[in-house]
């Protein structure tokens, strides 16, 4: 810590950084989540209580609720997630995590949400700032979805789609919505989206009458999900990270 007393002052001092810049990278949550942390009085640097603002080094000592937290190597993780997992950390009903798919010596979290019966594209990281970037509504990151529903979708409803239909009271932004088979029973459509509401491609349908029977994301961004097999998890590239951190 600054012994004059002036960490609020300065994001980077040498080799000082922001504490909550530090929990995060530490990926003991985001740096909004670590800022509560420091503000509810969990967090000490060297045996203190501090504001928000102090800025630590490497040889500060900083405890989270008691416990010595340390610099974390950063996960960078793409899961094609299987129907029947939940994207959270832990689920009150006891069902399946993505998190028993993967084997990884840190704790890493889904960066935004897939369905209990949706599959595909699942990110997971322990970097914080990444996951709020790739999360935010303001980034406007694309997410792109394949999806089989009941029915043939006419293309007055498509059209209808991709200019936004209400859902919950408020119009979805435009969208992309390609139809890629069709027959009488069936429309297999690609629907792109860069806002994350809950449930969102299956309430578009909804919206103009259509029920979604299978729900599978295949990129965010430009990132695709490729071959990767269902259940399978890969390590990202350095490139697809820098991608990622550039969207
Ligand atoms: N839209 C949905 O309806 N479900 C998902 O899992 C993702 C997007």
């Amino acid at each position: 810590m600054r012994p004059d007393g002036a960490e609020h002052l300065l994001v980077r001092d040498g080799n000082m950084v922001r504490l909550n810049k530090f929990l995060a990278d530490c990926g003991v949550g985001s740096r909004r989540e670590c800022d509560r942390l420091i503000a509810d009085g969990a967090v000490q640097v060297n045996g203190k209580r501090v504001q928000p603002g102090t800025l630590v080094e490497d040889s500060d000592k900083v405890t989270v609720n008691g416990k010595r937290i340390a610099l974390q190597r950063k996960y960078y993780i793409m899961l094609h997630k299987p129907k029947g997992y939940v994207t959270t950390v832990k689920d009150d009903l006891g069902r399946k995590t993505v998190l028993d798919l993967i084997d990884i010596p840190a704790r890493i979290y889904p960066v935004g949400r897939l369905d209990y019966d949706t599959e595909g594209l699942l990110l997971l990281t322990n970097d914080g700032d990444l996951a709020n970037r790739l999360t935010h509504p303001r980034n406007e990151i694309n997410k792109t979805y394949v999806a089989r529903i009941s029915g043939m979708l006419t293309e007055a409803e498509r059209i209808t789609m991709e200019k936004g239909v209400t859902i919950d009271g408020v119009k979805t932004a435009p969208a992309r919505v390609r139809i890629l088979q069709q027959d009488k029973h069936h429309t297999r459509c690609e629907v792109t989206i860069h806002e994350g509401r809950n449930h969102q491609v299956k309430k578009m349908f909804e919206a103009v009458g259509k029920e979604v029977e299978f729900l599978k994301r295949v990129a965010v961004g430009d990132l695709r999900l490729g071959g990767l097999a269902r259940g399978g998890y890969r390590y990202l590239s350095d490139d697809e990270v820098e991608y990622l951190k550039n969207l």
